[in-house]
């Protein structure tokens, strides 16, 4: 059996009791190092994630009678691993237990509502900046190369810099922290984080 479980945007603590009880059951454990570390006292078979996606699908495809467990960043299924296990292995095949995306952390911090919200990404793709700047209510999951920096400077080149922009940056960890920023003020540069971007504040 092969099961990805939702680990929320921090850990255990955000995990959901089926996806605890996941864990408990697995003969081995799939993901990225510091998922991994959230289970010091898992003794079965360890796999780090990384860039060696088609290395891991190989290694899961070659232990098809174990419970083999993915963990993903907050929900599996919205640009998260989920997808690349679905694409590989087949719906049927792979167990999906959701999680908390970093979406709803922050807007659940930030006391923002998803009503009509359009969700995208910047991690590892190409943006369509006219399709943000064309919604009023955008979330979207970020990386280094394109954050709220370059996101903010699009937006102001599309006559949008009076939106604002709330970064939720680590979120659920100790050093977390949120900000709001109209997004002509968005200048810094910020650690992993997750943005909503609103029309009125
Ligand atoms: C590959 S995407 C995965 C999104 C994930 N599946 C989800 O549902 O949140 C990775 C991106 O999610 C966002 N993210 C994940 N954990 C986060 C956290 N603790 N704080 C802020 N952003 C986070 C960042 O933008 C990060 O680059």
């Amino acid at each position: 059996m092969l099961t990805v479980v939702g680990m929320g945007p921090a850990g255990v603590q955000l995990m959901t009791p089926q996806a605890v009880q996941a864990v408990a059951k697995a003969d081995a454990l799939v993901g990225a190092t510091r998922h991994l570390a959230q289970f010091p006292h898992f003794s079965g078979e360890r796999c780090p994630l990384g860039a060696n996606i088609d290395e891991v699908l190989a290694w899961i495809a070659a232990r098809p009678t174990q419970n083999v467990v993915v963990l993903a960043s907050g929900d599996p299924l919205f640009y998260g691993i989920g997808t690349r296990l679905i694409a590989h292995f087949g719906r049927d095949n792979v167990q999906v237990i959701p999680g908390v995306s970093a979406v709803q952390y922050l807007c659940a911090r930030a006391g923002v509502d998803m009503n009509e919200m359009w969700l995208t990404s910047s991690h590892g793709r190409e943006v369509n900046f006219d399709a943000i700047a064309r919604h009023l209510k955008v979330a979207m999951v970020t990386d280094k190369r394109c954050g709220p920096k370059h996101i903010a400077a699009e937006l102001v080149a599309r006559g949008k810099g009076h939106r604002w922009m709330v970064i939720g940056e680590n979120l659920a960890q100790d050093n977390e922290r949120i900000h709001w920023l109209p997004v002509s003020a968005v200048e810094n540069d910020y650690e992993m984080n997750t943005v909503v971007i609103l029309d009125e504040r």
